[in-house]
């Protein structure tokens, strides 16, 4: 195996399959070794990001691979019931110790799983186990013993039996499972030991268990809405306003005690919380609007209000005060859309971070060279579904980045680094290749690319001579230069 970074040249390998893909996902982005630079230092430092350059050129992947040079993150946020004001809920952190010991305060009032024939006689009949006629075990959700056919006498210490049961589960309601409370003596007293059903087993709580149940069911209800284990990168591209900013969810019962589901039960973090200790990356900011007020505000308090945002909810009513939302902002646009960020936001990501802008070309130097290698094989591997490429191939499609870098950017002995695009081109090189039956691309399936992956424009050129003559062979005098208020630019055009 080659590893391109240590340096190669075309004579090196015969075909991709012998290059080396990096591991760390920074190292995958090739060509934009500044703004790699800056985004490390800005995931060491928490610092924001606005990568700014045309679509294709390694945005996305930068803010991807910053978020992995993070910690993990130590805080869950959970949102606790307020029995005084149930909606007002209240906001509590936890660190990674927290969690880690109500998992194992849990686990010991959890009791121990014994098989039903375990369990006494009378415990395993009465939790439905146990055929009181023939004696044969079976699952408690078979109200019929399988061996005998005679109904078996299911205890369900409600009143109502198993209907109320099964209409509460529909709304949400735990009722607790079936149990049988027993008496023991030993050492000379009496002791309590309840058994429980859980599914084909019978759970037993002895009294040391049954204490600890009680001391967890004393604490206050809660909700876990941003959980420990996440990853430390959301994408808010596009995002509405409650998956940017949270929810609390509708309830058409009304938070009716039995019915209703509480209004803590109902909170749900936005994008800005669940990007707590990691990074927020909102991809074409621009398309936000109005919503980067709210990420101005977000970035500023480090806390951001969950309410129902529906005013028609609810939920509206109900609102979670100083959710925790402390994120590193990694903002991307195209160079056109830059007047239109929010000019405080704007000074906000300058004052605390750091504007980066993309590189479309490199010089087509032998170094650069092998990391269009290293481009191609990661494009071909992270495809999944064609071949590798021949060095003839490959050497086509570094002849079309050059000849990219000249079209597109008028840059001589350079190579485009518009990389989505070349990528499309090697993926329809591959196509055609599986098509062929063929065990490699070859530098045939890349000119053949080549002209199918022309954008119609350049098509058209080639057809008509120019753009202008294709237009006026396609259209009537009618259609000809329409007016589209899309296409307007500047501050008063349409935004
Ligand atoms: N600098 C780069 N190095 C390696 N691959 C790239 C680079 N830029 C773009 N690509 C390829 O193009 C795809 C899209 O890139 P992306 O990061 O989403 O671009 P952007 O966010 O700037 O529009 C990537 O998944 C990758 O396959
Ligand atoms: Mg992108």
């Amino acid at each position: 195996m080659i590893d391109p970074r240590k340096g190669l040249v075309m004579k090196d390998f015969e075909t991709t399959e012998e290059i080396i893909i990096p591991n760390d996902p920074l190292e995958r982005v090739i060509g934009q070794e500044e703004a790699i630079y800056i985004a490390k230092m800005a995931a060491r430092q928490h610092r924001n990001l606005l990568l700014v350059g045309p679509p294709g050129t390694g945005k996305s992947m930068i803010a991807q691979a910053l978020s992995l040079h993070l910690p993990r993150p130590t805080e869950e946020i959970v949102v606790v019931q307020n029995p005084q004001n149930p909606e007002r809920p209240m906001v509590e952190i936890r660190t990674a110790e927290d969690v880690k010991k109500e998992q194992e305060e849990q686990k010991f009032a959890e009791g121990k799983l014994i098989d039903p024939k375990e369990a006494p006689v009378h415990v395993a009949e009465r939790l439905g186990y146990r055929c009181p006629k023939c004696g044969a075990y079976s699952s408690p959700s078979e109200p019929v013993c399988p061996v005998c056919g005679q109904p078996k006498i299911v205890n369900t210490s409600n009143p109502f039996g198993d209907i109320f049961g099964s209409i509460s589960a529909a709304f949400g309601i735990s009722s607790a499972p079936p149990r049988v409370t027993t008496t023991v003596y030993e050492e000379g007293r009496e002791k309590v030991i309840v058994y429980e059903r859980a599914g084909e087993k019978i759970r037993v709580l002895d009294e040391k268990t049954l204490e600890k149940r009680r001391e967890i069911e004393k604490k206050k209800p809660y909700k876990v809405i941003v959980p420990l284990n996440r990853k430390p990168f959301v994408l808010a591209t596009g995002a509405s306003e409650t998956e940017l900013l949270g929810d609390v969810r509708h309830d058409p019962y009304g938070g009716h005690p039995q019915l209703g589901t509480p209004p803590y039960k109902r909170v749900v973090a936005g994008a800005v919380h669940e990007a707590h200790q990691g990074v927020l990356f909102v991809d074409e900011i621009t398309h936000l609007g109005d919503l980067q007020r709210h990420i101005l505000t977000a970035m500023q308090e480090k806390k951001f209000p969950i309410t129902g945002r529906n005013p028609q909810s609810a939920g509206a009513a109900v609102k979670v005060d100083d959710v925790p939302c402390d994120f590193i902002l990694v903002a991307a646009c195209n160079i056109q859309d830059l007047p239109n960020i929010l000019s405080p936001l704007r000074s906000r990501i300058i004052g605390d971070g750091y504007e980066v802008l993309m590189e479309t070309t490199m010089p087509d130097s032998e170094e650069n060279r092998a990391k269009y290698v290293q481009f191609i094989a990661q494009e071909i591997v992270k495809d999944g579904k064609i071949p590798h490429a021949k060095r003839d191939a490959v050497i086509a499609i570094i002849e079309e980045g050059r000849r990219r870098a000249k079209a597109i950017d008028g840059k001589d002995k350079a190579l485009t680094l518009r990389l989505r695009d070349l990528g499309g081109l090697i993926r329809a090189a591959g196509d055609l290749a599986v098509m062929e039956g063929s065990k490699y691309i070859e530098e045939k399936h890349v000119k053949r690319a080549i002209e199918i992956a022309m954008p119609v424009e350049d098509k058209i050129e080639k057809k008509y001579g120019s753009l202008e003559s294709g237009m006026m062979r396609d259209v009537s005098k009618s259609q000809k230069s329409p007016y589209n208020y899309w296409n307007e630019s500047g501050p008063d055009g349409y935004q």
